[in-house]
């Protein structure tokens, strides 16, 4: 239906047709085709997995508010600013700060393939939580004791390893084909049936008994558990779930098209992502206390509620089988978006090739998500700051890395490119208001917004 570009094409970008012989990179072929593969990054574990659980830590409603507050403040700014300096630079996020701001701002982009790297690192090894609950619902059922389950799961690293492993090995296939082919297109009919299953679940839960007190948790604000945790907690989840602060959007804005709209792009993919990360509140929050668990359950908390919400329902095992392989598909649509600008990187500044690149990195990372993978179990003495590795390196990349990645963002779309920026939001509305409220919303607002919040954290 629609032409997904192969990611890089290593060849410099093309300026505006000089006639050199370049070859001219490739690009989406259609807006929704972008909208789908941005969309496919921003809506994955961190919308079922992780907001519910953060969610459930900082208070239930009044975090909601804070949250939605930052998506569409400083989220959506920052996501269009990504947007922007990926489609003026056509490079990878290191190239594209350099080319655009001078060499100093290559920092920026090396901070954002850090930060990949150290998400995609555990991020696989939740995404392979998914895929053994997948398999295990399919072969063997439901638990009798699901907390217990999954307790004994992640405690066995011969489980958790490879699960782990057989996910980077599928984001490594997936990258080193180029997204062209089959995945990106099956996004089309694979998310509206990820969304039906977590409205059909949302449903099921909310009508449980006792659902009641976990609905007024989750929507009935109580603004006494309001802190500069919740700020921070809030920044860090919406950095983490609209796939910012990194340069996975400026990599995938490097393949837009100058006629695109990038702020309604942006728009829808802000949109989607708020709905599935509140639909999957709806799934799981009435459900934990229905089912009388604590919400501050934690990590685990999705694995152990979902599956009492679909033990409940006709063809429970069925359904709970088709939501983990879907979640897993659209952890995988994420994953590829962390790999892809490191990627991109290699190809674009060491002339090195995609394939060999593509592995060497799917290992590296690999390797790292050992540590997280043992800090559920065998490791779960080793804290630091009473966090295992995965809780630490989650909380350093989401609270910390993308933040900060953020806060230059801002500065460097507000302050470097400026009025250069106003061109590339809407080419059709040179002067149009919004595109200068944007602006000024990143020289000062977003960039003190961020930065309060960050020392307010050191502080404590
Ligand atoms: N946004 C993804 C999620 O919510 O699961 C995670 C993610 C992907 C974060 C890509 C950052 C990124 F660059």
């Amino acid at each position: 239906m629609y032409k997904i570009p192969t990611f890089h094409t290593g060849f410099p970008p093309m300026s505006t047709g000089n006639g050199s012989g370049m070859r001219p990179r490739e690009h989406w072929a259609s807006r929704i085709g972008f909208i789908f593969a941005a969309a496919g990054s921003a809506v994955g574990l961190g919308n079922v997995w992780r907001f519910p659980y953060v969610v459930g830590e900082n208070g239930g409603g009044v975090f909601l508010i804070v949250y939605l507050a930052i998506v569409f403040t400083l989220g959506i700014s920052i996501m269009i600013a990504e947007l922007v300096i990926g489609r003026a630079a056509q490079r990878n996020p290191v190239g594209a700060c350099r080319a655009l701001g001078g060499a100093p701002w290559a920092g920026l982009g090396y901070l954002g393939l850090v930060s990949a790297f150290v998400i995609l690192s555990f991020y696989c090894v939740v995404a392979g939580w998914t895929l053994n609950y997948a398999w295990t619902l399919a072969t063997r059922g439901f638990a009798s004791d699901p907390a217990q389950a999954f307790e004994a799961f992640v405690a066995s690293p011969s489980q958790t390893i490879p699960v782990a492993g057989v996910f980077m090995a599928l984001t490594v296939a997936v990258v080193l084909g180029g997204v062209k082919g089959g995945i990106e297109r099956a996004n089309l009919f694979l998310m509206p049936l990820l969304f039906a299953i977590l409205v059909a679940l949302a449903v099921r839960a909310v009508t449980l008994p006792g659902a009641s007190a976990g609905l007024a948790f989750y929507l009935a604000p109580d603004f006494s558990t309001f802190g500069i945790g919740t700020l921070t907690e809030a920044l860090g989840q919406a950095f983490f779930s609209l796939s910012i602060g990194l340069g996975a959007m400026m990599t995938y804005g490097s393949y837009l098209d100058r006629g695109q709209n990038i702020p309604r792009a942006a728009g829808w993919v802000v949109g989607l992502d708020t709905l599935a990360a509140i639909f999957a509140g709806f799934a799981i929050l009435p459900a934990v206390f229905a089912a009388g668990l604590s919400p501050e359950t934690g990590p685990g908390l999705a694995f152990v509620v979902l599956p009492t919400v679909f033990a409940t329902m006709p063809f429970g095992a069925l359904f709970g089988t088709l939501f983990f392989v879907l979640l897993s598909i659209a952890a995988l649509t994420s994953s590829i978006s962390l790999l892809e600008p490191l990627v991109a990187y290699f190809i674009d500044e060491h002339r090195l090739r995609r394939g060999g690149v593509t592995v060497a990195i799917g290992f590296a990372a690999f390797l790292l998500s050992i540590p997280s993978a043992l800090s559920l179990g065998p490791w779960a003495n080793y804290t630091v700051f009473g966090k295992g590795v995965l809780d630490l390196l989650d909380a350093l990349t989401a609270g910390i890395m993308l933040p900060a990645g953020g806060l230059l963002i801002a500065l460097f779309v507000g302050w470097v490119l400026g009025p250069r920026a106003i061109m590339e939001f809407d080419e059709s509305s040179e002067r149009s208001r919004f595109a200068w409220i944007w602006l000024w919303i990143l020289r000062i607002p977003a960039p003190i917004a961020i930065a309060w919040i960050l020392i307010r954290w050191a502080m404590q």
